[in-house]
């Protein structure tokens, strides 16, 4: 459970988020408008932005969980800029760090149409957006953390990605037993 309670964040001179309170159990979608401040509460949550208040992670303040492994993954891009290397190792690296399996990784973008030649010759930041996309997204579900926090997943994948990573939300059990959380602006105001 991941529990946050009169959060605060500014950015920039700006309070972009102000009090927030809220818990997240199970499988949670997050919707809002662009701008309402879902990456920003997802970024606290991993720990990338100083914050006010109270983020609790399993009963445990955030602040305390620094480097704790298999708890939370996210597919939030900034966490997988800290090495140089091609897309393929910095998998490799991961899966190091997390213990998940690197072929059920490589599985998993390949299903999606990611092939392992492609990462072995980009690094991140030279993936196109869309693959990129698939490529962390992957990461996170395949980590076996207790806690996924996912944004905008399905945003820039191609509709044959989309397709194909439908099925995986809905009945892979990299899912099922877990908490995901997904920013989504396809808010529709009344
Ligand atoms: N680093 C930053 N410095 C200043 N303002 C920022 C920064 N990051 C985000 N903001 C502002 O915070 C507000 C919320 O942004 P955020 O990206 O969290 O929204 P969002 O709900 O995820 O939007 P979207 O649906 O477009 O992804 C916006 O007004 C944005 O301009
Ligand atoms: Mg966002």
């Amino acid at each position: 459970m991941i529990k946050v309670e009169k959060l605060y964040v500014r950015l920039g001179g700006s309070e972009i988020l102000k009090g927030i309170d809220a818990n997240f159990s199970h499988k949670h979608i997050m919707l809002g408008p662009n701008g309402s401040g879902k990456t920003t509460l997802f970024r606290a949550m991993a720990g990338l932005i100083p914050y006010e208040g109270c983020i609790e992670i399993d009963g445990h303040p955030l602040e305390k969980l620094r480097g704790a492994v298999g708890l939370l993954a996210t597919n939030i891009t900034e966490i997988y800029h800290l090495a140089p290397v091609k897309a393929l190792d910095l998998l490799h690296l991961f899966s190091d760090i997390t213990g998940s399996n690197t072929e059920d990784t490589l599985k998993l973008l390949e299903d999606l149409g990611v092939k392992r030649d492609l990462l072995a010759k980009r690094k991140l930041w030279e993936l196109s957006a869309g693959t990129k996309k698939a490529f962390t997204t992957a990461l996170a579900l395949s980590s076996g953390s207790r806690h996924v926090i996912l944004d905008e997943p399905f945003e820039q994948l191609d509709p044959a990605k989309k397709v194909r990573f439908y099925p995986t939300f809905s009945y892979s059990p990299r899912v099922e037993d877990k908490a995901i959380w997904q920013g989504a602006s396809s808010y529709q105001p009344r």
